[in-house]
């Protein structure tokens, strides 16, 4: 069985994200809302984490890539021409009978294998719903109505089709239409690619899973922009990133795999797309996604705009709308799949644990790098020396990382909340601390004790974090 795997591993991340203080229901006091929650103060500093972690790679060390950040709110014109307005939609139908909703698409499918997908691309479907009857009480579908993704809103005071504003489906739209200002701004040549960190909202009939699918969710995307025919090559390099980056960041390999969406379900701006699914305690699923969105939105934003978004290569004196390679990214399903790979559950009693205590133990081996809390100061007394000394260090620590001071409780207790929130380090403020001016650091993954001199400290957790 995977490390995944376990029926109920699910229920106990969630259990334990609520505990612990990283995901909360949203709006839990009125009862919650559809499918949101909310980042408690361990759960922000993880996204956070994550987020960083990613620009790190994508945009600090490299000198092919700039960032964005884009507003929210776009003029409705984008979401006409990337195709939104038309075709972001689901088709719904409702039980005439007993009035539940059900997606058509997922009703044929089950009822004909693949071809209820043919109405993703908004195809005649060949089998009609009237055929098909309800599976929670045979009775009739009404006709089948096709139900827009995209949260609509009214700018300003009036709400007339003239002020409607959707609450972006993609953070992509806000690279490509401001691919021009880029371009004459951050003299680059192509190829190079503009990345960017945002909410994006989709109005989900079926969210679920925990924060697996929700109505809001953070993106983290690249739009790569490459001279046509060097696209296929570029997408084999961005394949392999995708995949590596997720193996950087803890996730066994096992856990990994590609899934090569077939030519005919592909989106309507994708000449191929590849995800990097994840193996969730329900099964395979999408992690992250990689498309070739060819020229196809350039054009439609140079079509609709009438703003030339063409590329001038000064090497063959040409001009073209570049390609586009997109990594695709969720913050939220990232997070999830982290912490799913990260939680693991082991014997009670731990060696140097002294509660008699014997439960099992919960471990979070998150990555050092993505830890909220990279170290926690823990005085093996409350009194002085031992108080200030720690306190003193606490401080100085927290200068460059997030830090816990805990004094109460014994040490084993102190060391299984930290394992549990999958702090690294634990350092111990001991009664020789003040006689050899060290401190006692416990590794949470292998629990070895390693004596380190304080003025060495930060070296030594700088050292680690960037292994
Ligand atoms: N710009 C392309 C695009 O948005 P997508 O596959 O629809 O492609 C990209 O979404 C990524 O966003 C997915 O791989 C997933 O990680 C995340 N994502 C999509 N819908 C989501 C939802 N409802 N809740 C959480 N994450 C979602």
């Amino acid at each position: 069985m995977s490390a995944t795997a376990s029926p109920d591993k699910m229920d106990k991340l969630v259990s334990l994200c609520k505990r612990r203080g990283f995901i909360f229901p949203g709006s839990e006091i009125y009862g919650g809302v559809g499918s949101t929650y909310d980042y408690g103060p361990l759960g922000v500093l993880l996204l956070n984490n994550i987020k960083q972690e990613w620009w790190r790679s994508v945009v600090q060390e490299r000198t092919d890539m700039v960032g964005l950040d884009a507003a929210i709110l776009m003029n409705s014109k984008v979401w006409e021409a990337s195709g939104h307005v038309a075709g972001f939609t689901d088709p719904l139908v409702d039980c005439k009978g007993c009035h539940k909703r059900f997606r058509a698409d997922h009703l044929i499918e089950e009822a004909m294998g693949d071809a209820g997908e043919e109405m993703a691309g908004m195809k005649e479907p060949t089998v009609d719903i009237k055929d098909l009857k309800c599976p929670k009480c045979g009775g009739e579908f009404t006709d089948i109505r096709h139900f827009n993704g995209m949260f609509k809103t009214n700018v300003g005071p009036d709400e007339d089709a003239g002020s409607v504003a959707y609450l972006r489906p993609e953070t992509a739209q806000g690279i490509f239409v401001n691919f021009k200002s880029v371009l004459d701004t951050a003299r680059k040549k192509l190829p190079f690619g503009i990345a960017q960190i945002g909410k994006a909202f989709r109005n989900e009939i079926t969210p679920g899973n925990f924060v697996f699918r929700t109505r809001e969710f953070e993106q983290m995307e690249i739009e790569y922009f490459v001279k046509p025919g060097t696209d296929e090559e570029h997408f084999e390099y961005w394949k392999n990133w995708n995949m590596e980056w997720f193996k950087g960041l803890g996730i066994s390999p096992d856990n990994l795999r590609f899934y090569e969406h077939p030519q005919e379900k592909l989106s309507h701006y994708s000449k191929r797309t590849v995800d990097v699914e994840y193996q969730y305690p329900w099964g395979w699923g999408e992690l992250n996604g990689l498309a070739n969105r060819t020229d196809f939105d350039l054009k439609q934003h140079t079509e609709h705009s009438g703003q030339d978004m063409t590329y001038f290569d000064p090497e063959t004196n040409e001009r073209y709308f570049p390609y586009v390679i997109e990594p695709t990214f969720g913050v939220t399903r990232t997070l999830l799949a982290l912490l799913l790979e990260a939680y693991q559950q082991v014997d009670g009693g731990r060696t140097e644990t002294t509660d008699s205590n014997k439960e099992a133990e919960t471990v979070l081996r998150l990555h050092p790098r993505l830890a909220p809390i990279k170290v926690a100061v823990l005085p093996l007394s409350k009194k002085e020396p031992l108080k200030e000394i720690a306190e003193n260090l606490r401080y100085r620590l927290a200068k460059k990382w997030m830090v816990q001071y805990d004094e109460s409780g014994s040490i084993g207790r102190r060391y299984r909340r930290q394992d549990e929130i999958g702090t690294p380090w634990c350092i111990t403020v001991d009664f020789d601390t003040s006689e050899d001016n060290a401190v006692t650091v416990r590794d949470r993954d292998t629990m070895e004790q390693s004596r380190v001199k304080i003025d060495e400290l930060e070296a030594w957790i700088t050292e680690r974090l960037e292994d």
